[in-house]
């Protein structure tokens, strides 16, 4: 295992739900630190650039209308295999289907809003933290 980083995002839903400190609490409490995180509104083509891969997708309209109906706060989480540890704390895309104790199980909803967003692979993690990081803003701990 080596120590790497990845991209977080607490989606609309959780942020609007009050509970931003709750998930940090899983990632803190999980061997991940924080090493960047901004509040901010995404606008259709941010939203829309940042799910590129989806973009042929039959969900994609509604996805991208609802990342942007509402604050994210977007953050880079460093830690031993924290790709695939953040995923293991996020459960299943579908909160129906996520395991007990996950973030999705305990504070999502649906499908559609389903409270965290977390890089998939080393690769889509390179590109989601520059998509909204300059190298400047993540700090060394
Ligand atoms: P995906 O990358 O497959 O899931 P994950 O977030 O677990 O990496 O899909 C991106 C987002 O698109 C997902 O979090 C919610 C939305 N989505 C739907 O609304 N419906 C769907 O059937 C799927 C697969 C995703
Ligand atoms: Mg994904």
């Amino acid at each position: 295992m080596a120590v790497e980083r990845t991209l977080s995002i607490i989606k609309p839903d959780a942020v609007g739900k009050n509970i931003v400190g709750k998930i940090y609490s899983r990632f803190e409490s999980n061997g991940l630190q924080i090493v960047a995180s901004r509040m901010l509104r995404l606008s259709d083509v941010v939203a829309g650039g940042f799910y590129a891969e989806h973009r042929e997708r039959p969900f994609f309209k509604d996805l991208v209308e609802f990342m942007t109906s509402g604050p994210v706060v977007v953050q880079v989480l460093e830690g031993e295999d924290a790709i695939a540890k953040n995923r293991e704390l996020m459960g299943a895309t579908n909160p129906q289907e996520a395991a007990e104790g996950t973030i999705r199980a305990d504070f999502a909803s649906s499908i559609d809003a389903n409270a965290v967003h977390g890089s998939d692979s080393a690769a889509s993690a390179a590109r989601e933290i520059a998509y909204f990081f300059a190298a400047s803003e993540i700090c060394e701990r």
